[in-house]
């Protein structure tokens, strides 16, 4: 019998040297926290697929934003909005009091040290719930790029620090930087949704911002879950046309994505752990068949380890929180 010469147990025997040799770990920086922003006074609707979360009106977001800085130092955020009326463009969103707007103003007002990420779609605001304007049964790309450029301009004037395309349409990140370049918000970086596929892991985010489409689905603009090559395509094709960070999303089922990423491309990553992937782990904890906070830093430190630089998540502010009674 011959034993082995190599022990790799050597380096697991204590949680000191656990600590020291540990490649990976999630700290308050790398994550981004979403909100979903409604029209409105004094209202929290609870998003029921996704527990914890809430439609806000603008007081109740702006009492949460300082409840998230104040007590986890989390200081970035995600916002979607959803508008008192919705039209066939989605051209409510370019106007000056469109919510999300009126949001970023408030929030900017009372924290101005904390930095808002500006979701740029159509679905939220469009009747149809696509992403863009419908030509012939399907959305039309160049002319959604006209409504896409108009809405990054008013999140930019509003104060969005960020500005995030999540729409898939082609050659939207050229024409919103050079929306932005035009209007004097040549330092406002763009976070594109460069890798976002078409997923059924987006349903409990379209009951939270009553998004979802009302025919068809999205699998004409969102990439197919089977493709990888096809995400370096999107990923290159951003970058060239202005993109600051890229994104890909979701992020569990997609950790090959975001590690293909990582290692073509020198630039930061960021990774969307989205509705679905959060609601599976609360209907989990739910059942008591898991140990929910030990899951969530499994999963985010697994996406961080993939090669994911920054992660969105709705875990951010119990993650933390759950971080710092550890002590
Ligand atoms: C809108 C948008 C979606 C998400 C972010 N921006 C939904 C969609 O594409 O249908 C999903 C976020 C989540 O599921 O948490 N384009
Ligand atoms: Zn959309």
């Amino acid at each position: 019998m011959s034993f082995p010469i190599t022990r790799l147990r050597r380096l697991r025997k204590t949680a000191t040297i656990r600590n020291m040799v540990r490649e990976t770990e999630v700290n308050r920086n790398d994550l981004i926290m979403p909100y979903f922003v409604l029209p409105g006074e004094n209202i929290a609707n609870p998003i029921k697929s996704m527990p914890g979360n809430f439609q806000l009106s603008i007081d109740k977001l702006v009492e949460e934003v300082r409840d998230l800085v104040t007590r986890t130092g989390v200081d970035k955020i995600l916002l979607f909005g959803i508008p008192a009326e919705k039209d066939e463009t989605g051209e409510v969103a370019c106007q000056h009091d469109a919510i999300v707007p009126q949001a970023i103003r408030a929030i900017k007002a009372e924290l101005p040290q904390v930095m808002i990420v500006a979701d740029v779609c159509n679905c939220e605001y469009t009747k149809h719930g696509h992403c863009g304007t419908i030509m012939d049964g399907d959305v039309d790309n160049d002319s959604t790029l006209v409504t896409l450029a108009a809405q990054s301009v008013t999140l930019a004037k509003a104060g969005a620090d960020i500005i995030a395309p999540s729409d898939m349409m082609d050659g939207r990140v050229a024409a919103i930087r050079e929306a932005l370049d035009a209007n004097g918000f040549s330092n406002t970086p763009i976070m594109a949704y460069s890798a976002k596929y078409a997923s059924g892991f987006y349903g409990p985010f379209r009951d939270a911002a009553e998004s979802a489409p009302q025919f068809g689905d999205r699998s004409t603009y969102q990439m197919d879950p089977a493709n990888a090559d096809e995400a370096l395509r999107e990923v290159e094709a951003d970058l060239e046309e202005g993109a600051d960070m890229v994104m890909v999303k979701p992020a569990l089922s997609y950790m090959d994505i975001i590690s293909r990423v990582k290692m073509t491309y020198n630039v930061p990553v960021v990774a969307y752990n989205v509705s679905g992937e959060f609601s599976m782990v609360k209907a989990a904890a739910a059942n008591g068949w898991i140990d929910e906070q030990r899951l969530i830093k499994e999963i985010l430190t697994s996406l961080k380890r993939a090669g994911a630089d920054v992660i969105i998540t709705y875990h951010a502010k119990e993650f933390v929180l759950s971080e710092l009674e550890k002590g």
